[in-house]
């Protein structure tokens, strides 16, 4: 597999040491640092910028030109022709399904949705002001105690239960957790609803009153769903394949990913944008924001802009952009406070200095955050809907790790403690 060698002198080494150097189909080369330990040197590379954990066919990004690939395909023609499900089929196959293979997974998805009815009690146990993505840790983590029928994670059929169960199950748990918070009955699943039409019926109707759907509303939440789907190796992913790698069952390395997305640099950041939004408040308080935002000696960032790997337009931000459009369009809501200053905004942060070298750019959780808001979804819903989104991805990437002889993952480091010492004489 090895087409190349680098040769990497050492002071102190009289050989170079060789390493193989591997070409994948897309992307940069990637040198075999391996080894090195037999040398007695590791590499060092805080944040992985420049490490490839592993091996993967699931999801390409090349950053630099903003384009995102899942099985080879871009991202917008996905978003464009495909739905949620098809894109979840593709990631868990590798293949986009012919109509039977469709109609069978969309099937065993939509007979997967309800939960276990004993699931509602793990609910009682929270307070009802609990952050829903706490709730969501716990209650995902809790499937394992469910359904031991499929945890064998050697078995290939068991993996794709999970997988199925999964898919099928966090619409239920998040609408779940919605409607807990505001003390409102849980709402079942319809069978008869397509998978973004059947969350926005389980988060918004209650039992005296069917919430009539919009296929617009419906659309822009299919497309949230897709843009979000998968992502290669980011931190969440990476943690599920991390705690994947112990042997740990599916339904808690979903869980660890959960808890890996929350934060405001990751997932948690379509939140944080519309809590930076109510803390501007007025469109005259800009100025003061961007300021900071540049301000070396300040921790604040405009949040839902810039990416780790994106140093281009997020290919995902152009079509969260277009929708964000057709659905203020069609709620007739362009004129909301809160979204003229993020227009505002993101005019300014296109076209300042400081912003433009970085290549800081609006992402994806900048348009997804507005969206979310303006269909009538709760703030501190929307990390829980991104979840929602990667289950694919997470599980994707769980079921690829267990699909080829693998090793637990062990980082090392550098270690600039004390020097061994005498335990001081007493
Ligand atoms: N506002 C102001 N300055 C920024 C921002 C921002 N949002 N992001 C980066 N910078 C500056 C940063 O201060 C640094 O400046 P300098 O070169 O003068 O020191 C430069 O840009 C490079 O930043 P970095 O910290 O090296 O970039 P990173 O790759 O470590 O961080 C990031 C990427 C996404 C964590 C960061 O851009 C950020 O905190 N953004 C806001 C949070 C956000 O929107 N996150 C969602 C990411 S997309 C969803 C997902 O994939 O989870």
């Amino acid at each position: 597999m090895a087409d190349k060698k680098a040769r990497l002198t050492v002071d102190g080494l009289e050989d170079a040491i060789e390493l193989p150097v591997y070409s994948g189909t897309e992307g940069p080369d990637v040198i075999d640092v391996r080894p090195l330990t037999g040398q007695g040197l590791f590499t060092y590379d805080p944040g992985f910028v420049s490490t490839a954990a592993c091996e993967s066919k699931l999801t390409y990004i090349d950053g630099a030109n903003g384009i995102l690939l899942h099985a080879g395909y871009p991202i917008e023609q996905l978003a464009q022709h495909s739905d949620y499900l098809e894109v979840c089929y593709l990631l868990l196959n590798g293949e986009l399904p012919t109509p039977e293979q469709k109609e069978q997974f969309v099937n065993t998805v939509t007979n997967h949705t309800m939960v276990h009815e004993q699931m509602s009690h793990f609910f009682n146990g929270f307070r009802r002001d609990a952050h829903p993505m706490a709730i969501m840790c716990g209650v995902v983590g809790a499937l394992s105690a469910f359904y031991h029928d499929s945890l064998d994670i050697n078995d290939p059929h068991h993996r794709e239960v999970c997988a199925y169960r999964l898919i099928a199950k966090m619409p239920t748990l998040a609408a779940m957790c919605y409607k807990y918070s505001i003390g409102q009955p849980f709402i079942f699943p319809r069978n008869e609803m397509s998978y973004a039409e059947n969350f926005l019926h389980m988060m918004f109707s209650t039992p005296c009153g069917e919430y009539k759907v919009s296929p617009t509303l419906a659309k822009a939440m299919d497309k949230i769903f897709i843009l979000h789907a998968d992502h290669e190796q980011n931190a969440s992913t990476s943690t599920v394949r991390l705690a994947g790698s112990s042997g740990a069952n599916p339904f808690a390395c979903i869980a660890a990913g959960i808890a890996a997305l929350w934060g405001p640099a990751h997932g948690g950041a379509n939140e944080a944008v519309l809590v930076m939004l109510n803390e501007i408040g007025d469109e005259s308080r800009i100025p003061e924001f961007i300021e900071r935002a540049k301000d070396p000696n300040d921790p604040f960032r405009l949040m839902g802009f810039g990416h780790r790997v994106y140093r281009n337009f997020d290919p995902r931000a152009k079509v969260m952009k277009q929708t964000c459009d057709e659905v203020l369009a069609e709620l007739g809501i362009e004129n909301d406070p809160l979204l003229k200053i993020a227009k505002r905004l993101e005019q300014i942060a296109l076209e300042d200095d400081y912003f433009v070298q970085r290549k800081l750019y609006p992402n994806v959780d900048f348009y997804s955050g507005i969206i979310l808001k303006a269909i009538g979804i709760p703030t501190n819903m929307f990390t829980v809907i991104f979840a929602l989104s990667r289950t694919i991805g997470w599980i994707s990437h769980w079921n690829e790790f267990h699909s080829s002889p693998n090793k637990i993952g062990r980082p090392r480091q550098l270690y600039t403690g004390p020097k061994k010492r005498d335990y001081p004489a007493k």
